[in-house]
């Protein structure tokens, strides 16, 4: 890595925008940082970083839009990572499991990777058992998307076109993710995206999260909050039925906030194809605006994260599939449920279940999703 060529470029954006309020807040957040983040097969990788008026920096890349770190205080001030992934582009480029990256062009599962649209069928990887997962081999998570820092905010907006026929999807898309950071503490999280053929889209954002921090252990004390009564239960290839079943009774019931390891390895049918939770869950919603869908409360560090979405459900994912053999920031392993995922979505498989809300994106249309995390302390 030439780090003799780094280029930082600090954008008089957040300045300009200071100048104007000087003796309305004390304190400002500071201008966009651009920096070189290294190479993906011969392309530069650049790394924004985001800082608030209250020192909550966040940094995301041109590598997937993946996020890398999300540095929040706890009660006492201090300041963590809650993010789990790598210090340098390297650890990205290997085998991980979509630490902070934006998934697509289909979030989740599509069933037997195959879907019909307009008489059409379309075959897709099937990269995960006999199921096409998280847009195929090659998905938006491993690719190098342009990027410009957003004039006016603390933000930054990732641009990338998945060409017409890319793994198996029909229709040239231009997509569009923006990540700005507030003074309240939220990252506000928007896409947008425009077809020339009809295709399905889902796009999310495939965090980890773990609000103790890096090398913290498992996310089982967390609390979590899920404003759902009803899940999309699933086969054991995590393929839904399409039926929309009440959480009520089972360990799927987080409408009061509960232990995330309270009952994850109880002996229920879903809970063991999961493997512990890997289940979408459909959120209670009045319109079609911005819901709070969960909350999730670290006990000893009082950190909280509040997730709101445009979307009709969450997958909330605790890590299963996690085994201590990546190792993350710093050296540490990763165990198993060390990070948990809250990836907003349209419902998983949504392309063969006739009775889920849409995923279809027609031309002339723009897909438009918004999801803010809300960081805090209790
Ligand atoms: C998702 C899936 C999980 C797993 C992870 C990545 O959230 O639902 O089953 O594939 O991504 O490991």
């Amino acid at each position: 890595m030439h780090i003799w060529k780094t280029c930082l470029a600090v954008l008089a954006i957040g300045w300009a925008a200071s100048v104007g309020n000087v003796g309305r807040a004390a304190q400002k957040g500071k201008p966009v940082i651009r920096e070189a983040f290294g190479n993906a097969a011969g392309t530069p990788v650049e790394v924004f970083t985001l800082t608030n008026a209250r020192g909550v920096e966040i940094r995301a890349m041109t590598y997937g839009a993946i996020i890398t770190s999300i540095r929040v205080p706890d009660r006492k001030g201090v300041m963590a990572d809650v993010a789990l992934g790598f210090d340098a582009l390297q650890g990205y480029l290997g085998q991980h499991p979509y630490f902070g990256a934006v998934v697509g062009r289909y979030g989740n599962r599509i069933g037997n990777a195959r879907f019909s649209l307009n008489g059409t069928t379309y075959k897709l990887a099937a990269n995960n058992g006999p199921n096409h997962l998280h847009g195929g081999v090659r998905g938006f998570d491993k690719y190098v998307w342009a990027a410009e820092p957003m004039s006016g905010g603390t933000g930054v907006a990732f641009t990338r076109v998945s060409a017409d026929g890319e793994e198996g999807y029909p229709g040239r898309l231009q997509v569009r993710v923006s990540y700005v950071l507030t003074d309240a503490n939220e990252l506000e999280i928007e896409y947008q995206a425009t077809t020339d053929k009809a295709t399905p889209v889902n796009l999310t954002q495939h965090t980890y999260f773990n609000l103790a921090g890096q090398g913290a252990g498992t996310i089982l004390d967390h609390d979590v909050m899920i404003n759902a009564d009803r899940f999309t239960p699933v086969g054991e290839s995590l393929i839904p039925s399409g039926v929309l079943a009440p959480v009520d009774g089972t360990p799927m019931d987080f409408r009061k906030p509960m232990k995330v390891g309270a009952r994850i390895d109880a002996s229920t049918e879903q809970i063991k194809f999961g493997r512990g939770y890997d289940h979408n869950w459909v959120l209670n919603r009045t319109g079609d605006g911005l819901q709070l869908a969960a909350r999730v409360v670290e006990p000893v560090s009082g950190r909280t994260l509040e997730v709101s979405t445009t979307e009709p459900g969450v997958q909330f994912y605790t890590g299963n599939f996690l085994d201590g053999t990546v190792r993350g920031k710093g050296g540490v392993a990763y165990p198993r449920r060390s990070g948990l995922c809250l990836e907003t979505q349209h419902f998983p498989d949504s392309p063969n279940q006739p009775s889920f809300p849409t995923t279809i994106l027609q031309p002339g249309s723009t897909y438009r999703s918004k999801t803010v995390w809300r960081f805090g302390v209790q």
